[in-house]
């Protein structure tokens, strides 16, 4: 797919205005990948303006940027309640804000703290949208090393074309958890939540990057500026 030149620009912009949301005193996920980075990058600048917060980082690497910018973190033995979770997204289903997340490779440690978020802020640039889950890219899932063969082809018996995804040595890619990652590819998701259901029941599968009715509200980035969808109904966790 060919990148738009803007795209960082987009990016940039959505994660200032969402870094904007965060007010003295809140425990913030900190989400992972590009997107959520420029989102951490803000609120270090914020954080050195007397900002007062305490960040939670969904993996090593938000973790190591987090601590470079002088943001206090902390973790969820420490702080099992957040206020407000930032993350980004691979694709935002419009309608109804279901995700699919991981293509950084974070998305266990992602799910949990967004589980444990009073309201989860997604940041994407605009072509990030999309009318049905899977269409443009793969779902993860984050898998048990041992025996993953079989699992994988569980997946593909489910309709996938599963990939084991590697690094750029070739070798398997470990996540922060010591997990593979099966990228999978569907031809479109048509029925996540019943996807979701068959995912969670596979034994050895650790997490699955389909993240369905967790957003609160999505900040898009595009060539008309900023803006924002919030899902109707939504009721934070207390
Ligand atoms: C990380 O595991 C992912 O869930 C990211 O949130 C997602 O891949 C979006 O990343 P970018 O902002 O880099 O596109």
């Amino acid at each position: 797919m060919p990148t738009h030149p803007n795209l960082e620009q987009f990016k940039e912009a959505a994660a200032r205005a969402a870094a904007e949301r965060v007010q003295s005193g809140m425990i913030i996920g900190l989400g992972s990948g590009t997107t959520a980075a420029h989102v951490t990058r803000a609120l270090g600048e914020r954080v050195k303006r007397g900002l007062k917060i305490v960040g939670v980082p969904t993996s090593n690497q938000t973790s190591k940027l987090a601590g470079e910018l002088g943001i206090p973190i902390s973790n969820l033995e420490e702080h099992d309640a957040i206020d407000l979770t930032i993350d980004g997204a691979d694709e935002v289903e419009m309608g109804t804000l279901h995700l699919i997340k991981g293509h950084g490779g974070a998305l266990l440690r992602e799910k949990i703290v967004a589980h444990a978020s009073k309201r989860l802020l997604i940041v994407v640039d605009e072509t990030k949208l999309v009318g049905r889950l899977g269409i443009r890219e793969s779902l993860p899932v984050e898998v048990i090393p041992f025996g993953w063969r079989i699992v994988a082809r569980q997946l593909e018996h489910m309709g996938a074309k599963a990939a084991l995804r590697r690094d750029a040595a070739g070798q398997p890619f470990l996540s922060d958890g010591g997990h593979y990652i099966v990228d999978c590819t569907f031809p479109g998701i048509a029925a996540p939540s019943e996807l979701s259901g068959k995912l969670d029941r596979i034994v050895g599968i650790v997490e699955h990057g389909l993240f369905l009715g967790m957003t609160a509200e999505v900040i898009i980035g595009g060539a008309g500026g900023v803006t924002s969808i919030q899902r109707e109904n939504f009721q934070a966790r207390i």
